[in-house]
């Protein structure tokens, strides 16, 4: 009778592959203790009725009404958790002129633990109203009020994996928004990571230390450096920015007359467990390099519109063996949701491989086999995101973790169209993947418990 913790009734879609989803229809999920999906029962299976007999009717069954899905929870590979005070603004400027005018002054605010903990509470739920279940976060130079982060990360229930951000140049960065030192930044970081490691043993999801260049121009040689070593020392996340715009991408050349991704290898930054967000101007030696060391491509797409005005060629670096999942890039990114993200993949994609204005006198209209599909966009932000983060995250599959949200698509104030109670169950997903909003979003679960509802 409790050999499992909870079990949950309904049908679930999860990615088989990048191109295919799998629906599992109205299917038993058993979650053990541990919060991961133990067993998953098909109804022809002869356990179903037994299982049904022995947990229906208690507190512990969950059946999902009809109209009412499961999906995996999203992983967003980044986020600039600061950056959420500021969405929405700003963003008709290069980024340079962005960092420097907006974002800079902003998170210098973040050494105010009050005015961090308005923002990082409300970041942290607003991104479970969204579905998103684990995050990788941005925090701001200020190891207290990153550590803060964790803590309320932890104590939502949300996965957060998340870095203490380096800026250590004095040239490059604002007198009053930087690491004192070299030193100090590297030793706030290792005191950083130690402390995320600890308040991780007090949750069940788990929270993590993210190593966290903010990009190479924000960093001295020595800084990258000893963060590669600190990563190496704890087997920790790395993130940083990549090959994202041309000023960036321009900067870094001049400096190393190398790309990006080399250099930042040079430094032992680039690890299995390493995400590079944008990556816009990544060339095939750089995505090789990518795909030998592990290191895993956020795809921010609708930030890139804005401040790369770029897309980058998801199915060719697929081709290439690279992981790659999907991020808000909050606030570069505005949307906090990942069906926003989800939907973008999928426009700028396609505006890459043929939109090129038609009355334009050119021959080439665009980039041919750019396009990716709807289901492709949706194992972005799910399974591939889990994939690049090496956790059992992002399939709704047996010993992954009970990660999901459940969606309502007779909500009865925003119904979605379906008008067909037999409507095939793939166009109620594709239907899903381009029409939820905040409010169809019923409940929340993340390694089995659940982190919000409405
Ligand atoms: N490059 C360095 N910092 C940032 C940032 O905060 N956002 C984006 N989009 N790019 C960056
Ligand atoms: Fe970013």
């Amino acid at each position: 009778m409790d050999k499992y913790k909870e079990i949950f009734q309904g049908t679930a879609f999860s990615s088989k592959s990048p191109k295919e989803i799998q629906i599992l229809k109205d299917h038993l999920f058993c979650i053990n203790r541990d919060g991961m999906i133990e067993k998953i029962v098909a109804p022809e299976d002869p356990d179903f009725q037994p299982l049904l007999d022995a947990y229906q009717g208690t507190n512990n069954f969950h059946p999902l009404a009809e109209g009412q899905y499961f999906l995996p929870g999203f992983v967003d590979l980044h986020v600039h958790a600061p950056q959420w005070a500021q969405s929405g603004t700003a963003l008709d400027i290069p980024l340079y002129d962005w960092l420097n005018t907006y974002t800079f002054p902003l998170e210098s605010k973040f050494s105010d633990l009050h005015f961090a903990e308005k923002v990082y509470d409300d970041v942290v739920s607003t991104l479970l109203a969204n579905g998103t279940t684990t995050a990788l976060y941005f925090a701001t130079v200020h190891k207290e009020a990153s550590l803060l982060l964790a803590e309320i990360c932890a104590e939502r229930g949300q996965r957060g994996l998340v870095g203490k951000v380096v800026m250590d140049d004095p040239q490059q960065n604002p007198e009053n928004y930087r690491d004192m030192d070299t030193h100090t930044a590297l030793a706030d970081t290792e005191e950083f990571i130690l402390a995320v490691q600890e308040l991780s043993k007090t949750t069940k999801q788990g929270v993590y230390p993210v190593v966290t260049p903010r990009f190479i121009p924000s960093c001295t040689d020595n800084a990258l450096k000893g963060l590669g070593e600190l990563a190496a020392k704890y087997d920790t996340y790395v993130q940083s920015h990549c090959s994202e715009s041309d000023w960036a991408h321009g900067y870094v050349k001049n400096r190393f007359q190398k790309n990006d991704a080399f250099a930042l290898h040079d430094f032992g930054l680039l690890r299995e467990k390493s995400v590079m967000a944008h990556c816009n101007f990544l060339d095939d030696e750089d995505a090789d390099l990518f795909a030998g060391t592990g290191t895993a491509i956020a795809h921010c797409p609708i930030s890139n519109a804005y401040f790369a005005n770029s897309v980058i060629p998801i199915a060719h670096f697929h081709s290439k063996g690279v992981e790659i999942g999907l991020g808000s890039d909050i606030s570069g990114g505005f949307s906090p949701s990942l069906f926003d993200n989800i939907r973008q993949a999928v426009i700028s994609s396609r505006m890459l491989e043929d939109g090129v204005n038609a009355s334009l006198p050119t021959k080439d209209r665009g980039v041919q086999g750019s396009r990716i599909t709807i289901h492709e966009a949706f194992y972005l932000a799910t399974a591939g995101g889990g994939e690049s983060l090496s956790l059992p995250i992002g399939r709704i599959q047996e010993n992954c973790a009970w990660d999901v949200q459940i969606i309502d698509t007779k909500l009865p104030s925003a119904k979605l169209p379906i008008f067909d109670e037999n409507e095939d169950l793939h166009d109620v997903f594709q239907k899903m993947m381009y029409l939820v909003r905040p409010e169809h979003i019923r409940e929340v679960w993340v390694q089995g418990e659940q982190v919000h509802s409405r």
